[in-house]
């Protein structure tokens, strides 16, 4: 067997426009939009996984880690149909944009003890959206019959940190 360098097209170029702006002394919620506009100027394929990241896994999501660096990480993800997150929110700012299929997102607030649906939300394949906490409690789930992919950039050095969930909410939804 060959040593086959991994082309992942598109990668390079986000890299080098989300450094850029994560250099900018920005609020991390006008950084997301930024880095937002950036990905929707330039679509990415789903052909930046390989034809095997892009058949996910029978029992769970899967993330692809793309690219860390100190000021932000670019994961993708691939969804079969029926998967899903938990309720979760996050430690720093997020981008993300579907490659592929549909990806469903619940809104929660926090009430106290409990959660509150705050919006539903239907991203389909080009559809980019970036956001940054407080008020980013989620849950992304493929309802769909395709397997969908998605593109996340965090602001955040996935390399050193585990996870870009700041917390997990085992809550019940009023
Ligand atoms: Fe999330």
């Amino acid at each position: 067997m060959g040593i086959t360098a991994v082309v992942r097209p598109g990668l390079a170029e986000l890299v080098t426009e989300t450094r850029e702006l994560t250099g900018r002394s920005a609020s991390p919620r006008a950084t997301a939009f930024a880095v937002a506009d950036a990905l929707r100027r330039r679509p990415l394929s789903p052909e930046i996984l390989t034809e095997e990241e892009r058949l996910g896994d029978p029992d769970h999501y899967v993330g692809h880690i793309l690219h860390t660096e100190p000021a932000f990480s670019i994961v993708a993800i691939v969804w079969r149909p029926g998967q899903e997150t938990v309720i979760h929110d996050h430690i720093a700012w997020c981008v993300f944009g579907v490659l592929q299929g549909v990806e469903y997102e619940t809104i929660y607030r926090l009430d106290g003890d409990h959660l509150t649906e705050a919006g539903r939300t239907a991203n389909r394949a080009g559809d980019v959206s970036g956001f940054a906490p407080p008020g980013d409690i989620h849950r992304v789930r493929n309802i769909g019959e395709t397997t969908a992919i998605s593109l996340h950039v965090y602001g955040a050095d996935l390399g050193t940190t585990p996870s870009s969930v700041r917390r997990v909410y085992d809550l019940p939804v009023r």
